[in-house]
């Protein structure tokens, strides 16, 4: 039997583009899920702005999610996830899940010496989300953030691998290596585009955490819990941006995998 309000879209927006890594991950894991993306690339990069801002944006396009009657909300940015998630929590009623929590509990799950980095942008980092998550999960632990602002403009032109990145990288990492992690979490949606120079750059040792595939994990168990799997497919992913559809068309095949159908400009907060 068909239940119509397991066919209801799962939402997912990002600050931009990023979003796709965990997108892509939701459609694998649950290939009938039809999912809505919203990209706000009118106004990326969220990761240097206030928490003011990031809040007022977030509620415009979880806002923006629920006009299309999402039943559930996957916020797939770092950012918005670690600055802006709680308020969100308590403003909406759906169902809503970040990337924060899972990246949490694969860390915690894979660290033997309780010595965890996380990389992510500047926004992220001075929220302490990730620090003070992780240390409620396994109070011994010992957190080491370090910003890395100019990953995200590198992998939206493109450029994951190569000479310049493994120098960057290098500048970026050597400090965490040499606190002798030996796990590392890939606090933004871009930065498993560099999991290859990240992985050379720490050393085999070192295990990375994308939280891409825990979020997936999690919201197939939130679905099932509140019995809102939807089990007929096969899904449709429908994507809006708020400026440039036709470059996001061009680099999302990369963030996705696969190409989308047509990418819609909306505007926000209308
Ligand atoms: N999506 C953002 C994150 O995961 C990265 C891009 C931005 O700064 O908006 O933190």
């Amino acid at each position: 039997m068909v239940n119509n309000l397991n066919d209801r879209p799962i939402g997912v927006f990002d600050s931009g583009i990023g979003g796709l890594t965990v997108a892509a991950e939701l459609h694998k894991r649950l290939p009938a899920e039809n999912l809505i993306y919203l990209g706000d690339t009118a106004r990326v990069p969220y990761g240097t702005k206030s928490v003011a801002a990031v809040n007022r944006y977030a509620l415009e396009s979880a806002l923006f999610l629920l006009n299309r009657n999402v039943k559930m909300i996957v916020v797939a940015c770092n950012t918005v996830s670690a600055v802006a998630l709680p308020r969100l929590k308590m403003l909406l009623s759906v169902p809503m899940i970040g990337v924060v929590e899972p990246g949490v509990r694969a860390a915690v799950k894979s660290t033997k010496n309780d010595r965890i980095g996380v990389i992510a942008t500047p926004s992220t980092i001075a929220s302490k989300a990730y620090q003070t998550r992780l240390q409620e999960a396994l109070p011994n632990a010992t957190v080491f953030g370090r910003s890395c602002p100019l990953l995200v403009p590198m992998a939206e032109e493109g450029r994951v691998d190569g000479k310049i990145v493994s120098q960057l990288l290098e500048e970026y990492l050597k400090s965490l290596r040499k606190k002798g992690t030996d796990t590392l979490i890939l606090g933004c949606t871009h930065y498993p585009l560099f999991k290859k120079t990240i992985g050379e750059v720490m050393g085999d040792t070192v295990t990375l955490v994308d939280s891409a595939e825990t979020t997936a994990e999690q919201v197939e168990a939130t679905l099932l819990r509140e019995g809102l799997l939807r089990t007929h497919g096969p899904g449709m992913v429908k994507a809006y941006v708020t400026d440039m559809p036709r470059q996001f068309d061009k680099v999302a095949r990369r963030f996705f995998g696969a190409p989308l159908g047509k990418v819609e400009r909306v505007t926000l907060g209308d």
